[in-house]
């Protein structure tokens, strides 16, 4: 297994290019069996989880091929990744098999595209995760009001539709509030149903948005999508289209903290500020300056950092996913800073790694209290999430001496080239192949 290895202490200064959004990607991709004819994607980052789901829809009959470069990147920096055709090619096979849904939860993306494209549905039942319970029960229930049925045998769901989907009302949301991918899943299968659907208690998170607008440039009629209310006409078919993935807002937020956490200065290219917006709220308190001119964001801090509250909370609040590198971010705060995380309450393994390291943490419930420390010391910490694994890295680059990382291939799920990218901008950052 691969490791880094950090010496910390260096300040970041440059320019870093953001990847194309893993979480978008990957139910798009999905979507892409629904269509007839070519699909083109561009901005699809190259990651394992990526490379997961290429493995799922191929072997759900996809072909799909990879072009060299992406004539259209003018960003002067490095050449973006090629565009990636998706045919269908063979509409037979219905199952994502145990195999690959336990390397990735997100296979539960092909669960609506499949029904309602073939008509059946077999997808292994994702088993826990590291950051918590990742229950499945409402992707189910929405597909079941548009007609679906459901049994469970030997560790699969099993889903079939007689005849076609059908149109409804219905409420999505559960005990944590909405939910991301079963609103995908849902949107995907009504997309395809007969007759209207609206969902209430919708995800507004942009990774809903693109998926919504690829569906639309296919033909669906989607409307209210980036609002808790979508309307969804359904159509016959959907056509093949060309769509280019948004830009990575985790991958953008990390790369903000880890200007701010060196006291450096990073132009991040390809981005949306607007998808952080919460983010970028927090971090001003902090006391980091963030601006943006058209799709670039500046930020340079301040060498005292301000202790803040924050809670995670559903799009535009911000987002889980950003929870522990802003944690690693507040370690080195002055004074006491509150964490509170409402959507994965144990989401906290890189509490311990972090301590590891000098931070002062108490965790209480979905709490987490920070004590903020003068400085974090080089230790070797182990990766047990990807996100968890950011923060790691962050804590890595400020620490005094060397920090070693094991499992770096959490990181490699979800950061595209992320150890090229730091070097780039000042970081002494080094890859040992395990
Ligand atoms: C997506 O997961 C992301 N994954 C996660 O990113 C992200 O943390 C999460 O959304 C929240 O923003 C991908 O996009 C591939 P949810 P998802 O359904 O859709 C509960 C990363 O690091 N829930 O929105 O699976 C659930 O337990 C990852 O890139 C149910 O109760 O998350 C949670 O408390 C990790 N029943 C809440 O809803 C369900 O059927 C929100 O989860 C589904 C979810």
């Amino acid at each position: 297994m691969d490791q880094f290895l950090i010496r910390g202490g260096s300040r970041l200064k440059g320019k870093i290019e953001i990847s194309g959004s893993k979480n978008s990607a990957l139910p798009i991709l999905a979507a892409c069996m629904m269509a007839e004819g070519k699909t083109t994607l561009k901005s699809v980052p190259r990651l394992s989880d990526i490379d997961s789901m290429l493995k799922l829809i191929g072997e759900l009959g996809c072909h799909t091929y990879r072009h060299e470069s992406d004539s259209e990147s003018t960003s002067g920096g490095p050449a973006l990744n090629g565009p990636l055709d998706i045919t269908v090619t063979d509409e037979k096979v219905c199952e994502a098999r145990y195999d690959i849904v336990k390397t990735m939860r997100a296979s539960i993306c092909v669960l609506g595209p499949l029904l309602a494209k073939r008509g059946k549905a077999i997808v292994s039942i994702p088993g826990g995760c590291a950051i918590g319970d990742r229950p499945v029960d409402l992707h189910v229930r929405g597909l079941m009001k548009l007609g679906a049925e459901f049994h469970t045998d030997n560790g699969n769901i099993i889903g079939e539709v007689r005849g076609r989907l059908k149109g409804c009302r219905m409420y999505l949301g559960g005990a944590q509030g909405p939910t991301v991918l079963g609103t995908i899943n849902v949107l995907c299968a009504a997309a395809l149903a007969e007759g209207e659907t609206v969902l209430v208690g919708a995800a507004c998170e942009p990774e809903v948005v693109d998926c919504a607008d690829m569906l639309n440039k296919m033909g669906a009629k989607i409307k209210g999508h980036g609002t808790p209310e979508i309307r969804i006409e359904g159509v016959d078919k959907l056509i093949g289209c060309e769509h280019r993935i948004i830009p990575d807002r985790i991958e953008c937020g990390t790369f903000i903290i880890a200007a701010a956490i060196t006291n450096g200065e990073l132009e991040l290219k390809h981005c949306n500020l607007d998808h952080l917006i919460a983010v970028n709220d927090r971090l001003e308190e902090v006391g980091i300056k963030v601006s943006r001119e058209n799709g670039t964001i500046f930020v340079s801090s301040t060498r005292r950092l301000n202790a803040i509250e924050m809670t995670t909370q559903p799009f535009p609040g911000f987002p889980t996913d950003l929870q522990a590198q802003l944690m690693a971010l507040l370690c080195l705060s002055d004074g006491m800073s509150v964490i509170t995380e409402r959507i994965f309450p144990d989401r906290f393994l890189h509490v311990g790694e972090l301590n590891r390291m000098g931070a002062r943490i108490r965790k209480e419930g979905p709490t987490a209290i920070i004590q903020g420390v003068k400085e974090l010391q080089g230790a070797t910490v182990m990766c047990s999430d990807l996100r968890a694994s950011a923060a790691l890295v962050l804590a890595g680059l400020v620490a005094k001496g060397t920090t070693r990382l094991d499992r770096v291939y959490h990181i490699d799920r979800g950061y595209e080239k992320i150890e090229q990218k730091l070097i780039a901008v000042g970081a002494d950052i080094e890859r040992v192949r395990g």
